[in-house]
């Protein structure tokens, strides 16, 4: 009788061979150890570019909640926070998607999510200060994934 033991093997091995694919791709993304200890996320120049941008946004965006928060101006509150929510991770492409860690993209759309939550909340007429607890939770993303990642300028 022929024995079809060979084949479990070739299946076994292309199986690990794709388990540790999708391990790279979906948890590890494209990064490198970078020498201040952090997790280098090696992107190309424009994609490096976008994110360093939209971070930019981010830090705008928090100052003006803050303002806002300052002011009793629930409405600007909604209207500063709600373009950075939720709305804004479906302009993140997915080449680019695939190079971000999971650890990654786990905070960068947690905060996403949490600017949905703080625009929602102004909507809805929350005080000034529940909204302030929720803005400085929310900058504890900002602090964690500062502290874990760094993305270096390709060398060329
Ligand atoms: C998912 C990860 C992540 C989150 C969340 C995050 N950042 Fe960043 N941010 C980065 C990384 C990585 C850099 C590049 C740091 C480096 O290379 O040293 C960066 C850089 C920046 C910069 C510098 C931009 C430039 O032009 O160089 C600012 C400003 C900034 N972030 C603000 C914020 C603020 C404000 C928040 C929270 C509201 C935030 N970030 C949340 C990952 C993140």
């Amino acid at each position: 009788m022929k024995t079809t033991t060979p084949h479990w093997i070739v299946i076994g091995l292309l199986v690990t061979v794709l388990a540790a694919g999708a391990f790279k791709v979906i948890v590890l993304g494209n990064t490198a150890k970078a020498d201040d200890g952090r997790t280098a996320v090696i992107l190309e120049p424009a994609e490096r570019q976008a994110v360093l941008g939209e971070m930019r946004i981010l830090l705008e965006t928090t100052q003006s909640i803050v303002e806002a928060l300052a002011n009793e101006d629930m409405a600007a509150v909604e209207a500063a926070a709600r373009p950075i929510g939720s709305a804004a991770i479906a302009t993140v492409d997915f080449s680019l998607r695939a190079k971000l860690p999971l650890e990654f993209k786990k905070l960068g759309f947690g905060t996403h999510y949490a600017f949905d939550d703080i625009a929602d909340m102004a909507k809805e007429g929350a005080p000034a200060k529940a909204i302030q607890i929720k803005l400085s939770d929310t900058m504890n993303n900002c602090i964690a994934c500062h502290a874990s990642f760094q993305l270096p300028e390709k060398r060329i």
